[in-house]
């Protein structure tokens, strides 16, 4: 049974990253959808148990899929897990220099191989931190977040009034 890791922050969970899950989950048995409990970046707009529940929702239509939450090194919880490979999303030429870089630390702390999957070019542009920037301005993110998560984007944002936190 062949397992794949697929790791983030998912805060929100993107179009760009259900492609990457979607596509994952076509080519093995079973997926982790592995979001990290303690990002290194500075404040997370969603709590856990929130980008879990929109992680749940958005991968619903696939049997194959869990999602998880880890802390500290990515290569322990996948080697806890069983997972054979981790699965990451390139979507630039400006992803690849610190993601070669982590997929080769990894591999030597491990032996886990990452498989890089280019994202769909209508991807291209989409992040987790843009989404947010733009919500956060009232700018329309439609069709770069399933409506859900539109929905919590909106909620979130409406809580602190217009550019709150
Ligand atoms: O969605 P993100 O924020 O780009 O995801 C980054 C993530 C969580 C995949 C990365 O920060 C990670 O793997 N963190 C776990 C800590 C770790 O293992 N660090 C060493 C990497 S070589």
């Amino acid at each position: 049974m062949a397992t794949a890791l697929c790791p983030g922050s998912f805060d929100p969970v993107t179009y760009g990253h259900i492609d990457i899950i979607e596509r994952t989950a076509r080519h093995f048995d079973q997926v982790i959808v592995a979001v990290i409990r303690n990002p290194q970046k500075s404040q997370s707009l969603f709590t856990l148990e929130q980008r879990q529940e929109m992680l749940h929702e958005v991968t619903a239509h696939l049997d194959n899929i869990r999602i998880e939450f880890f802390k500290g090194l990515l290569v322990d919880f996948a080697r806890e897990q069983g997972a054979d490979v981790i699965v990451k999303g390139l979507r630039a030429v400006s992803d690849f220099d610190y993601e070669l870089q982590m997929a080769q630390m990894n591999q030597r702390l491990s032996g886990i191989d990452t498989y890089f999957l280019p994202t769909s070019p209508q991807y291209a542009y989409l992040s987790s931190s843009l989404v947010r920037e733009v919500a956060r301005f009232g700018g329309d993110v439609s069709s770069m977040v399933p409506k859900t998560v539109l929905a919590r984007l909106a909620d979130r944002f409406a809580e602190n009034g217009q550019g709150g936190a």
